[in-house]
């Protein structure tokens, strides 16, 4: 039988500009490592570094505290130092993939670590978003409790995944 793989000590999501969806990620996954007595560490990044410095969207903070989650990131650019430092990079769609890949310039084992964060969610919602979560920032409230709805989903199966509590 094939060993057990150690849950990932350190998780970093990654999106475009790091004020909607990846620091949703990083506060939804925060709330339930917390909530389940974990200790990985998350924190997120953008692939530009056009909102660097920035708080996260207002639009992203009121919708996540509407569902009990805190968002107190400062949006951040990703580096080459990160895909070293992390042992696992999550992206939001295949843009941030790879751009993400490419940062990586072919070193297999820092490609290796790199996954979308869709691979964790069902199924029916990996059907349903084509393996993406939509850029919220130019539409209205609809995208941004979409964004939690598919995170809340991947969060479910990647705990499951990583925690002996089976949630
Ligand atoms: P994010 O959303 O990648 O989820 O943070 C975006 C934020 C800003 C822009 C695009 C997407 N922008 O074009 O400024």
């Amino acid at each position: 039988m094939a060993p057990e793989k150690r849950p990932p000590q350190k998780v970093l999501f990654v999106c475009l500009g790091n004020i909607c969806r990846s620091p949703t990620a990083e506060a939804v996954f925060k709330k339930k490592n917390q909530d389940l007595k974990m200790d990985i560490l998350f924190d997120s990044a953008g692939t530009s570094a056009n909102h660097v410095g920035e708080t996260s969207d207002p639009r992203s903070i009121h919708h996540a505290q509407l569902r009990g989650y805190v968002m107190d990131h400062q949006a951040r650019q990703l580096t080459f130092k990160d895909l070293i430092e992390f042992d696992l990079i999550l992206t939001m769609d295949e843009s941030n993939f790879q751009n993400t890949w490419n940062l990586a310039k072919g070193d297999s084992q820092l490609v290796s670590k790199i996954q979308k964060i869709t691979d964790f969610c069902s199924p029916e919602v990996r059907l349903k978003t084509k393996n993406a979560v939509p850029d919220p920032y130019f539409g209205g409230a609809q995208g941004f409790e979409e964004v939690l709805d598919i995170l809340e989903n991947a969060a479910q199966g990647f705990f499951k995944k990583n925690s002996k509590v089976h949630s």
